[in-house]
């Protein structure tokens, strides 16, 4: 299969690459213009993810790049670069956004919403009407906060808890519409929080918990506590909104990787077809703060709302809102599509308190 990719230097997409050499596929990498190669990069983060030379070398081997702006319709690409490129397309594979959950429309949306849009328009002209595989998220289900959400549900009822979410829900549903307007096939996977238990290395994008970490660690550092052994009681407090039974679903990255690959290899849609890709078992807000007061001596207390005069701490805390909300969710995601496809769960990791001190052990 010869598939052509956005994001293939991100966190998610350097394991779906991984899983793409693997199966012996070729890709052409869709890279932001005037950065470093992608070939480059995604070699050197595959030797950090210890791959060997021989997997290495393959990868080169299959790999081409062209350079995009995504901002632009048709990526700015002009007329032959995009003749060749659908011509070597079997699949179109969607990876690259902002996940950034505390920035604004402005920033989030020519790249999550208008970058989609021009991927779309450059997949229309298909000669072989190649799927389009579109890397969504969970979150689409946005301020939904508790119930079960199904595959099939999407709507901005409920509104969202940031402009990411709705910046995917947007892009979704542009999915949907292309599809329909076009009479080709699309998937649009949707995982849940992505982690592993690899700790962070400089020159490997960023463990999804490193905000969190450097922001607990931040307001530590100026009263002069960071790295003390401070009994819990004894600990600043950070207040934040949520409910003990709140819970978040967080997978592998690399289980993820190889379930959204398998499916996209498998598929047998001629529509779209939508899938959850999460966790059998969700995380919950206690195993959660555990793990965030072992970023820094604080202590965590959720309560119904926030008080009035917050700490310097809670202030810094606070300031990156985009997290914030997710303490109040107890909501799970229905995956049968994707059971129906794997025969199984995306994932048979645990994702314990293990796992998740694994994964971090280096932004401790
Ligand atoms: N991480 C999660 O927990 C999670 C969970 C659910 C869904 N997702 C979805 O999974 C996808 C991949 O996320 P990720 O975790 O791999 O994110 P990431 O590590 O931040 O990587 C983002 C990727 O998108 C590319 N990109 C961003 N802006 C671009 C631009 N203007 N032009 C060209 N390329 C651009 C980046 O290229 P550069 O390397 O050049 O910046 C990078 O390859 C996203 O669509 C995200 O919404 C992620």
């Amino acid at each position: 299969m010869r598939v052509t990719l956005t994001g293939g230097t991100g966190f998610l997409g350097l394991r779906l690459i991984r899983e793409l050499v693997n199966r012996n596929c070729s890709v052409t990498l869709l890279s932001r213009r005037g950065s470093t190669s992608s070939i480059d990069r995604i070699s050197h983060g595959l030797q950090l993810l210890s791959e060997t030379t021989d997997f290495i070398h393959k990868f080169r081997r299959l790999a081409d790049e062209t350079e995009i702006e995504i901002e632009q319709p048709l990526f700015g690409l002009p007329d032959d670069a995009l003749e060749k490129l659908v011509r070597r397309t079997d699949m179109f594979f969607h990876s690259a956004g902002n996940i950034d959950l505390n920035t604004g429309a402005r920033s989030i949306r020519p790249v999550n919403v208008d970058g989609t849009r021009n991927f779309l328009d450059i997949a229309s002209r298909s000669p072989y009407g190649a799927p389009f595989c579109h890397v969504s998220t969970a979150f689409v289900a946005g301020s939904r906060r508790s119930g079960r959400v199904y595959e099939a549900d999407l709507n901005d009822t409920h509104g969202f808890e940031n402009e990411y979410e709705r910046s995917k829900c947007d892009a979704e549903a542009l999915v949907h519409r292309w599809a329909r307007d076009n009479g080709m096939p699309a998937l649009i996977m949707r995982p849940s929080i992505l982690l592993t238990d690899r700790s962070p290395v400089s020159g490997l994008p960023a463990h999804p918990f490193q905000t969190i970490s450097g922001l607990l660690r931040a307001s530590t550092i100026e009263r002069g506590i960071a790295g003390l052994s401070i009994p819990r009681g004894l600990r600043p407090v950070i207040h934040m909104v949520g409910r003990p039974d709140a819970r978040l679903n967080c997978l592998p990255v690399e289980d993820a990787a190889s379930a959204i690959v398998r499916i996209a290899a498998e598929h047998g849609t001629t529509d779209v077809a939508t899938h959850h890709i999460v966790h059998p078992e969700n995380v919950s807000a206690e195993t959660l703060i555990e793990l965030f007061e072992k970023f820094a001596p604080i202590r965590i207390k959720l309560a119904s709302a926030l008080p009035e005069r917050l700490s310097p701490a809670e202030q810094r805390f606070h300031s990156y809102a985009g997290f914030s909300a997710y303490f109040r969710h107890t909501r799970v995601y229905d995956d049968r599509n994707t059971r129906r496809v794997l025969g199984s769960a995306c994932s048979q990791t645990p994702v314990d308190m293990a796992y998740l001190l694994s994964g971090t052990y280096a932004i401790r």
